[in-house]
């Protein structure tokens, strides 16, 4: 990663700092973006300082364009972009958490009895937002990143799906397409520009210990990492060192790959 210049989406916390502070450890320039500017600072300073912590609404085009503007400007053309940024909607997980431990129980006796009505409570706004932040926020910074990337015949592109991408998580049916959906752009993002040097590719992580997970469903962990057949949560570096590998040179024959770390959930 020496000398190259990186973009990280959502930087500000969980996967997103630890992606940051492996790739800057590997010698990028990185640029940290996230909606929460304070956040982004303090992961840079964490980084040694060496890029831009810049205040950036992935689900705002014309942000998005103005933020690649100035990191061309400020830092360099980037080499890699790391669309990371997410939000899982913190109401609808504290409704839905409980009463998936409900039915897991009920499973394990006479039967699931408990409707989750996760699917008909979420509003128009709900739907839009995950979509908006999720799958527009990797077009619009992928758009922004290409211009610049394809004139000059290389780049790489890392977005984060999810398990829930892959398979589906109950309860969360945007938070699932959407994951989805930004699989199926990987895929055919990179089918068209690996012919100009850049490379698509995704990760689609199982259940990971942030400290935005631990707040939601902290009682619920354990059952989370007992479902898990490794018994346990992935940690944040964990996922770092799979976008790091992505990122990086050794993954030069990976083109529309969507690699996943999660534990034996989905094998
Ligand atoms: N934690 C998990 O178990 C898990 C599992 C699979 C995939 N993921 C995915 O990994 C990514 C990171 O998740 P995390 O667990 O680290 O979440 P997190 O909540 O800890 O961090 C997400 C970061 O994104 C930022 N962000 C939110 N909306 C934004 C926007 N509109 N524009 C810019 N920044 C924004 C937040 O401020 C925050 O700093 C997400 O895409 C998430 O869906 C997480």
């Amino acid at each position: 990663m020496s000398g190259r210049v990186a973009v990280v989406t959502g930087g500000g916390a969980g996967i997103g700092r630890a992606i940051v502070l492996r790739l800057a450890h590997e010698g990028a320039r990185v640029a940290v973006l996230d909606v929460r500017p304070e956040t982004a600072a303090q992961t840079l300073a964490q980084a040694g300082g060496a890029g831009l912590a810049l205040a950036c609404d992935v689900s705002d085009s014309a942000a998005v364009e103005e933020t690649f503007e100035r990191i061309a400007a400020e830092l360099g053309h980037p080499d890699l972009l790391v669309n990371n940024a997410g939000a899982v909607g913190v109401e609808h997980v504290r409704r839905v958490t409980p009463l998936l431990a409900r039915q897991r129980a009920e499973a394990a006796g006479e039967g699931v009895k408990t409707p989750l009505d996760a699917l008909v409570r979420l509003t128009d706004e709900d739907w839009r937002r995950m979509l908006a932040v999720h799958l527009d926020g990797t077009f619009y910074c992928t758009r922004a990143a290409v211009r610049t990337m394809a004139p000059r015949g290389s780049g790489v592109i890392v977005n984060m799906s999810s398990i829930c991408g892959l398979e589906g998580c109950t309860g969360h049916p945007h938070y699932s397409a959407a994951k989805a959906a930004i699989i199926g752009f990987t895929k055919a993002a990179a089918k068209e520009l690996i012919v100009q040097g850049i490379r698509v590719n995704a990760v689609a992580p199982g259940h990971v210990d942030t400290s935005t997970m631990r707040g939601e469903v902290g009682e619920q962990r354990a059952a989370i990492a007992r479902s898990t057949p490794a018994g346990r949560l992935a940690t944040p570096d964990e996922v770092a060192a799979t976008v790091a590998f992505l990122a990086g040179d050794d993954a030069a024959f990976y083109v529309g790959a969507v690699l996943s770390p999660n534990g034996g959930l989905l094998t």
